[in-house]
């Protein structure tokens, strides 16, 4: 059955979602699905604008021929090249054979390293500046390397002041009732996953997104089509101010992620107490969060939304214990900077896990890190340290 959904005058959503996947990237846990967009935009000639992930091949090319009705498109727009949207670049060269694709110079490359198929002789490289003449509207293609590959650039329709954006603006969740930004937001849960998507997804290349943004910012732009999540036009400001924090590691809000991990319950324990109290005497938000129970990329989103982390670990093989670690690690890949830090430790005859925390934390750009460290022994923490150390945190947001 086909499902398309028009944009605005002669562009039209002729994407899919994937409510199956459970894990996007093979890492990512997804509780809603995720869409897979793509656009068909005509003129007097007719462009595809990327294709979709090999999971949706049946809703999108029924999508698309019903779109056609019979014609053969005359282009196909490659924004990005990573397979969950270019899975079908090579099986649409052979089904239009007088299609030609149009991209970064760095396309052909990757289609060739992922598929296996020359389309050298088919494909034109563009860059900044340059344009296609659609007949009636004109695409205009701006690169944005990193954003999230180097190939990436996105391409902006004069016509309808469209910008399909590639994957920058885009966000986990399937479609349900709509595809717009408003019918998104009908969904509690929505603003979460377009930050743990960014997050996680593009969180390290802030630089590159704020050049984008920087480019972007150029266009009078009304409708934003990412690859993934809702396309925008009511809450276009909303996005944009959002990636301009995100991108710039700047945080959402003042206030304390408390991430522990905890074996037997005692950290955990200490973190419960020592969440109340920051919260108590500072009056600002805390999050209380178990690095074992919940998946990393839900860690990640909050810690670029709060200003504050503290780190909760016992000591683990003589090292730290691994949640922790693997939640600083992914904080450092992903170049999370800025962030006020305190340290909750715990050992018993070899602590070694405050020692590691601080090594760890003070490796990570801009962080600054509170003193002092509240030091558990198997079960015991002295109450005076408890005070002192809540009283640090909560002087540090502003009590
Ligand atoms: Fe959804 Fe970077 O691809």
């Amino acid at each position: 059955m086909k499902n398309t959904v028009k944009i605005t005058d002669g562009i039209t959503w002729v994407g899919a979602s994937d409510r199956r996947l459970a894990l996007f990237e093979n890492i990512f846990p997804l509780t809603d699905g995720v869409a897979y967009n793509a656009y068909i935009v005509r003129g007097e000639k007719i462009a595809l604008l990327d294709t979709a992930d090999s999971s949706v091949v049946h809703q999108y090319l029924e999508n698309v021929e019903s779109e056609l009705d019979g014609r053969e498109p005359d282009y196909l727009i490659i924004n990005h090249m990573e397979p969950d949207h270019c899975s079908l670049v090579a099986d649409l060269m052979a089904r239009w054979p007088k299609m030609q694709a149009v991209g970064t110079a760095k396309v052909p490359t990757l289609i060739k390293q992922f598929f296996g198929a020359d389309i050298s002789d088919r494909f034109t490289a563009v860059t900044d500046g340059d344009s296609l003449d659609l007949g009636g509207r004109t695409l205009h293609f701006v690169t944005t390397p990193m954003v999230h590959w180097p190939e990436v650039m996105v391409t902006y329709d004069d016509r309808t002041k469209t910008l399909f954006s590639a994957d920058a603006f885009g966000s986990f969740g399937a479609h349900h009732g709509g595809i717009f930004d408003v019918d998104h937001f009908k969904n509690p849960a929505f603003e979460g996953e377009a930050r743990r998507y960014y997050t996680n997804i593009v969180g390290k290349y802030g630089p590159q997104v704020l050049a984008a943004l920087k480019k972007a910012s150029a266009l009078d732009i009304e409708y934003i089509c990412p690859l993934h999540g809702p396309v925008w036009h009511d809450k276009i400001s909303w996005t944009l101010e959002k990636h301009a924090a995100w991108a710039s590691y700047t945080p959402e809000t003042r206030g304390a992620l408390v991430v522990y991990g905890s074996m037997y319950g005692n950290t955990a324990s200490v973190a419960a107490r020592v969440a109340r109290e920051i919260a108590e005497k500072s009056g600002c938000e805390v999050k209380l969060m178990d690095a074992s129970g919940t998946d990393k990329s839900y860690l990640v989103s909050e810690a670029f939304r709060l200003s504050h982390i503290v780190f909760a670990a016992p000591t683990y093989n003589m090292g730290l214990y691994p949640p922790v670690r693997e939640f600083i690690d992914d904080l450092e890949a992903l170049w999370v900077r800025g962030r006020t830090a305190a340290v909750i430790e715990n050992g018993s005859w070899s602590p070694a896990s405050g020692k590691i925390m601080r090594e760890k934390i003070a490796a990570l750009k801009d962080f600054t890190l509170l003193e002092p460290t509240l030091t558990i022994r198997g079960a015991s923490v002295d109450e005076s340290a408890i005070n002192a150390f809540c009283d640090a945190v909560a002087a540090s947001l502003g009590a």
